[in-house]
């Protein structure tokens, strides 16, 4: 199986690479290594995944941009994937406030080239998208919640499905065109013949992320915990979501493109039983690292989300799939490899 990653030297993506690599697929990594360009820093992330990959075997790197539509199609019309993993994305909400245009290029315009270069190939191939629960926008905030001592939870105790409307609600730029990314897939399949499958991934978490303040909030606290500065929280921390390790997550999107499920809609997450508020993710770093930095509170971000949990029930019946690693475990991971690539901590945001 030839599989095409882009977004490649990404988080999720580098570890879609080394998975398949390992198994014996031809992996070809599709990158242009603007993770830290979004969030406005000068200092080095998705790069060490770059230079990570290169040691593999069974992986070449293309490093391009998925809105340069002819290397695109030059990349696909050499290596002729069987199924794409689509990672590639501007992930950060403030971005897209800040620069809705470049926003939309990247993530509505950019996935519709992918689906494109991948038809013009392998019109009947597989694709993976990594969408998100950004897309159910603050019709989310109608589930009742209910407070406690260290976080905000839905009352029902359940999480939010597939079925919650994407409509008639505030999304955020980013929200929409990843909605957007996310409708042309699903159409890609009903119209055209791609078997597509729409990831809306919640909190995915992992060795390899380089989290900043404004994406990627498990890695951001710990890496200021190991560099021992401070931490902005906003809001009252009591904000919750559901975490899923990186490595679960890969696990789904293996089930998919190999198995024989038809096109569908997932959403994916921890799931009620891998939930964490900032605060609690505090503690835990306390407890790993020995550590205490400082923790100032700021005003609540706009269109921050006090409470998501996604219902997986879908995606563990169809996928015959479950997460296999608990929050504190996977946080350990993180911590563990953060202090074993201590130049990481040197070379992260200083913020
Ligand atoms: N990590 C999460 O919690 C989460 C949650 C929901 C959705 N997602 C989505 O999953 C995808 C992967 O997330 P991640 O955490 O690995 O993020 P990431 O930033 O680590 O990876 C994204 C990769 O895409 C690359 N990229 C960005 N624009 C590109 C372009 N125009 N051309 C080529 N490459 C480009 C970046 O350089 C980066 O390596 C993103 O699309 C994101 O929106 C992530």
């Amino acid at each position: 199986m030839k599989i095409l990653v882009t977004g490649g030297a990404g988080m999720v993506g580098s570890h879609v690479a080394e998975r398949f690599a390992g198994k014996g697929c031809q992996v070809i990594v599709y990158d242009n290594l603007m993770r830290s360009a979004i969030f406005g820093s000068d200092t080095k992330s998705v790069e060490y995944n770059w230079n990570y990959l290169r040691t593999k075997k069974n992986v070449v790197r293309v490093k391009d941009d998925i809105r340069d539509r002819a290397a695109l199609g030059r990349c696909f019309k050499k290596y002729k994937p069987d199924a794409v993993v689509h990672a590639a994305g501007q992930p950060g909400v403030g971005f897209s406030l800040n620069d809705p245009l470049e926003d939309f290029s990247i993530n509505a315009a950019g996935t519709i080239n992918v689906l494109e270069a991948l038809r013009d190939v392998n019109p009947k191939g597989v694709l993976v998208y990594c969408s998100t629960n950004k897309v159910y926008g603050d019709n989310v905030n109608q589930y009742p919640i209910a407070e406690a001592k260290t976080r905000y939870r839905f009352k029902s105790g359940k999480g939010v499905s597939e079925v919650c409307s994407v409509d008639m609600c505030g999304h955020t730029p980013y929200g929409v065109s990843k909605l957007t990314g996310d409708l042309y897939a699903q159409d890609y399949a009903k119209t055209l013949g791609i078997r597509t499958g729409v990831f809306r991934m919640s909190c995915i978490y992992g060795t390899r992320q380089f989290g900043f303040e404004d994406q990627g909030w498990i890695a951001w606290f710990a890496i200021r915990f190991l560099q021992g500065k401070p931490i902005t929280v906003y809001g009252d921390g009591k904000q919750v979501r559901d975490v899923l390790w990186v490595g679960d997550l890969v696990n789904a999107f293996e089930k998919f493109m190999t198995g024989k499920c038809p096109s569908n809609v997932f959403n994916m997450g921890g799931g009620p039983a891998n939930t964490l508020s900032l605060l609690e993710l505090i503690g835990i770093l306390q407890d790993l690292t020995g550590r205490h930095v400082k923790v100032r509170f700021d005003a609540w971000r706009k269109f921050d989300q006090k409470v998501y949990v996604s219902d997986i029930a879908k995606a563990c019946q169809a996928l015959e799939w479950r997460p296999r690693v608990a929050a504190k475990e996977g946080i350990m991971r993180v911590v563990e490899w953060l202090m074993a690539n201590k130049r990481i901590l040197q070379h992260a945001d200083q913020g």
